[in-house]
């Protein structure tokens, strides 16, 4: 390699595209399995800067090599997440293997709006989302309570019937079994548009997730 050759760029481009390569290929080895069900994408590469501009042109070659190990069966379907509306729309438009289940914080004090309705609303597909209890932080607020109060069930309920009802994929964690019960009576009952509406306006751009990716270029 040398200047001269004028070849720097497509060689980092094969040395991204195998570094990539090589993470997903551990990541078969550490689990020990022939395939893996849903392979997830992070939108950033570790170690650059936020802002730096090389994100979106990596993006692409490490989405390139999660197509691969899709087409080989290795990865049985290969999603993206904490994607904001910028990359997915990125995405989109080069991919050749649409992201399945893009994941994301999404919770009423941060509602993502514009990635739910371009995923929704141009590309019929739905969101995954995690944090939706806020770790607890809406649970005690007085819009959840009131309308706990008037539909007669749990804030947990509450928040989980307000993703459920607008189309919103949840797999919510509990170590404890009477709490699984309860988040999974979630359809015998409606909220409704005002209390979704009550919902919505809590919203504030608080995530609780520790990394942010709204800030990758
Ligand atoms: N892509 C990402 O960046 C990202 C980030 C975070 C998480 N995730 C994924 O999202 C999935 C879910 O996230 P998570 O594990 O943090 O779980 P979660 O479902 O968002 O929250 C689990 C917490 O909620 C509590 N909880 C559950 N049901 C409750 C109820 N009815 N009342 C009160 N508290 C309740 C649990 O406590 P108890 O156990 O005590 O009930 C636990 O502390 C995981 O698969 C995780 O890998 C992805």
């Amino acid at each position: 390699m040398g200047a001269v050759y004028g070849n720097e760029a497509h060689l980092g481009q094969v040395l991204k595209e195998l570094e990539a390569k090589e993470g997903c290929l551990r990541s078969l080895e550490k689990l020990d399995c022939k395939y893996i069900n849903l392979y997830w994408h992070w939108p950033g590469v570790e170690g650059l800067d936020p802002g730096d501009s090389r994100h979106s042109e990596y993006r692409a070659q490490s989405w390139a090599a999660l197509e691969e190990f899709y087409a080989s069966g290795q990865f049985r379907a290969i999603g993206v997440s904490n994607y904001t509306a910028k990359h997915i729309w990125e995405l989109l438009m080069s991919c050749r293997v649409a992201p399945s289940v893009p994941q994301i914080e999404c919770q009423p004090k941060i509602i993502q709006r514009k990635p739910r309705d371009l995923c929704t609303l141009y590309f019929g597909f739905r969101f995954n989302v995690y944090y939706w209890m806020c770790n607890g932080g809406v649970l005690g607020d007085g819009e959840v309570m009131d309308i706990v109060r008037s539909c007669g069930r749990t804030p947990a309920q509450v928040l989980l019937r307000w993703a459920v009802q607008q189309g919103i994929s949840v797999l919510p964690r509990s170590s404890q079994p009477c709490r699984v019960q309860e988040n999974a009576q979630v359809f015998d009952f409606q909220l409704s548009e005002m209390d979704i509406v009550r919902l919505d306006a809590l919203n504030c751009g608080t995530r609780f997730c520790k990394r942010d990716s709204s800030k990758v270029a």
